[in-house]
């Protein structure tokens, strides 16, 4: 895979917020390479489609955003990257729409689109088998219905509640994530499930033989293996499979 010498751009001063600075800068590290290990999974032959769920204002997601796109870059030079912000309808669209026009001057980069959406993240968003990364920040703690309590502005887990307002707010966030994940695995691309299991499993396999063998050794049982399990997984039915292996789960 041919790869760009691209400099990793840390200054995110223009497209930052103050929530990224405290919560999740110290996290770009972990995330870059979570990021990286879905890249590896991707062709890049035709569009890479990034999507966030709740995406506010978009201050938030910006900085996450123009990782993605120099991480993707590295890869491939010219790939068209199409990027969907959602957020729920009563969301300021117009702040948004705006932050989303400064975001792409600063980024400048032709074969990037970028365009909002609205709608609940717990219902489908997005056509089936469109999206190849999802991310969502800070967003499932919000419930899809208002849970009226009768003596708190909002619910902590722990806090005193009545035991029918626990009840019912337990009950409305299961339902809630079951519905989303059952949304996102719909509108999430499929996998060649070796290829991801192939990108998951290969740095530990690696790590591990390489105790007793050669680099080039290691790799060459690794492919063995995974040639093998290709063969076995052949007449399997897959395309009915529902693959819940989204960077939600994973973070
Ligand atoms: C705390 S903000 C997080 C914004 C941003 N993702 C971040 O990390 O800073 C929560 C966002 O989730 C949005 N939200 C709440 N319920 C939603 C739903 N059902 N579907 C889509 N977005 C939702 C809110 O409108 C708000 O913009």
């Amino acid at each position: 895979m041919a790869m760009f010498d691209l400099k990793m751009n840390t200054d995110y001063s223009h497209v930052n917020s103050d929530n990224f600075d405290v919560f999740l800068s110290p996290h770009v590290g972990r995330l870059t390479e979570i990021f990286n290990k879905y890249l590896d999974g991707l062709d890049f032959k035709t569009k890479v489609n990034l999507a966030d769920f709740g995406a506010n204002d978009g201050k938030n997601i910006f900085p996450f955003l123009k990782i993605m796109i120099e991480l993707i870059r590295r890869r491939s030079a010219s790939c068209e990257i199409y990027v969907t912000l959602n957020d729920q309808p009563t969301n300021d669209f117009t702040a948004l729409v705006k932050n989303v026009e400064d975001f792409k001057k600063e980024i400048k980069d032709d074969f990037l689109a970028v365009h909002t959406i609205p709608g609940s993240a717990y219902q489908r968003c997005l056509p089936d088998e469109t999206i190849d990364i999802g991310t969502c920040s800070l967003v499932l703690h919000w419930l899809s219905e208002y849970v009226v309590l009768e003596k708190a502005l909002f619910y902590v887990p722990g806090m005193m509640v009545s035991n029918e307002e626990r009840t019912k707010i337990r009950g409305l966030a299961a339902e809630d994530l079951k519905n989303f994940i059952k949304s996102r695995s719909t509108e999430m691309k499929k996998e060649d499930p070796v290829r991801s299991l192939k990108s998951w499993i290969l740095p530990s396999l690696m790590t591990g033989l390489c105790q007793t063998r050669s680099n080039d050794e290691a790799a060459d049982v690794c492919e063995l293996f995974f040639h093998d399990l290709r063969s076995r997984f052949s007449d399997m039915k897959w395309a009915n499979c529902k693959f819940y292996e989204v960077i939600f789960k994973k973070l």
